[in-house]
């Protein structure tokens, strides 16, 4: 039969066979960000249109070209979240977290839509790992939150990845740079594309990320933010890289780095790799002093990250990292007979109350079917369970990978035996 339809381009299944992968990473983002004292926030998927167009910025390709957006049966404009600072962002403020003490450290992992054109490492809905962080101006706070996105990178044994790191300045020194900019642009006019045209006068800094091959050549040769920091500006980024130093975090500065997103001020950063094409860029941040005030919040110096999982999980298969399965089987136990099915099936049960991977038959297979499947789904050791058995209350433990069997009582410390056999054998290797 023909499918009905098919996944929506630019769209993803994780199957249960690679699920482990994506468990693997979160759980190492998991625990990292909460050494690094950050706590999970979970926010709706889709927002009022409204807040990514103020938060992220109207004249950002993000908002004028890409965004999942739609009018309620209740009229109102909402639009599936493109990213997740300016959801967190929201809840912060809706929430008064700051009435707790501040900095307020948040993590969150969200799925995100945008309306690019799909390409290897760039999808229509992709995921994010990000962390965000309220309340502070400090410079301290910027190097930490890049040391926590390295930390990840470290413990998932991914090299090859450069942090590049620049700033760009505060609303004062925006204004200059700004002006520089277009007199630069200006001169241009008849080659922009009509995107960045309109951009020309609200936001120039939006041509220099602009992805047509003409307005980026062009590009090129703009002036440099880092000519138009103010003085503190300048210390602020001077004292960012002083901790990066002292903390051993390898960066070089890009003064082309400006990100995509309306929201940023002062420390920018992404780290970036040449190991999976095009869509080098795994993680991308910085700092967003003005974006809480700019909701309607007080303000509030703030600074974050986010991470692509699907980018990140390209990255690990191209440097060839292996991630662990945990959950494989460890116990099949395949029954001939309607009575030793009942008591595989209370055999199974006990045995997952351990925690531990068992199966049994469910779809009526005969006792040869049974063995394939086990070895199939890689089980480590199997038990076959018939009238002999029962009567004898004792089987047979075998393991699938070396042949060796061990007896083994069918009493009501089965479980316990068993589970004690599989430490004694982890103990081993
Ligand atoms: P972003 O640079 O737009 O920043 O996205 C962050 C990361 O999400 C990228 O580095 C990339 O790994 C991944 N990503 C972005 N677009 C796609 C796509 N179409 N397909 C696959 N992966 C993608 C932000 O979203 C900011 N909210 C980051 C941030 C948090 N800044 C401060 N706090």
């Amino acid at each position: 039969m023909a499918l009905i339809t098919k996944k929506i381009k630019g769209t993803e299944d994780v199957l249960p066979k690679d699920s482990y992968r994506w468990q693997f990473i979160e759980k190492v983002m998991r625990e990292e960000s909460a050494a690094y004292g950050f706590k999970e926030i979970r926010t709706p998927v889709f927002e009022h249109t409204e807040l990514f167009a103020r938060g992220v910025g109207q004249t950002t390709d993000v908002v004028q070209k890409e965004m999942y957006t739609f009018d309620t049966k209740g009229g109102e404009s909402v639009t599936l979240r493109p990213e997740g600072t300016a959801g967190a962002a929201r809840a912060v403020l809706e929430h008064a977290l700051d009435n707790e003490g501040l900095p307020i450290k948040a993590s969150y992992f969200v799925s995100c839509y945008r309306y690019e054109k799909p390409q290897a490492g760039r999808l229509r809905e992709f995921h994010q790992f990000g962390l965000e962080e309220y309340g502070t101006q400090d410079p301290i706070a910027d190097a930490e939150l890049i040391c926590a996105a390295q930390s990840i990178f470290d413990r998932l044994g991914i090299t090859q990845l450069r942090l590049e790191i620049n700033s760009i300045g505060c609303p004062e020194c925006r204004a200059k740079y700004h002006e520089a900019l277009k007199s630069y642009f200006a001169e241009y006019k008849g080659e922009l594309c009509e995107t960045c045209l309109s951009r020309l006068e609200k936001n120039p800094m939006r041509i220099l990320d602009c992805k047509s091959p003409v307005c980026s050549k062009i590009a090129e040769n703009a002036p440099k933010i880092t000519d138009y920091l103010c003085e503190e500006c300048e210390q602020h980024f001077e004292s960012v890289q002083s901790y990066l130093r002292a903390a051993g975090v390898e960066y070089t500065v890009n003064p082309t780095i400006v990100r995509g997103l309306d929201y940023y001020t002062k420390t920018v950063f992404e780290f970036v790799t040449d190991c999976i094409g095009a869509q080098g860029t795994v993680c991308g941040g910085g700092r967003y002093d003005g974006l809480i005030e700019q909701l309607g919040g007080r303000h509030m110096p703030s600074l974050g990250f986010a991470m692509g999982l699907e980018r990140l999980l390209m990255v690990m298969d191209s440097q060839g990292i292996e991630i662990p399965d945990d959950n494989t089987c460890r116990l099949y136990i395949a029954t001939m007979g309607e009575k030793a099915r009942l008591k595989a099936f209370e055999l199974v049960r006990t045995v997952r109350e351990y925690g531990i991977f068992a199966e049994t038959d469910v779809v009526g297979r005969g006792l040869r079917a049974q063995m394939k499947y086990a070895d199939k789904i890689g089980a480590e050791f199997s038990l076959v369970l018939g009238d002999n058995e029962l009567e004898q209350n004792t089987a047979k433990l075998k393991n699938m990978q070396t042949g060796e069997q061990t007896e083994i009582t069918l009493d009501e410390d089965f479980a316990e035996s068993f589970m004690k056999l599989i430490i004694s054998r982890i103990a081993e290797i």
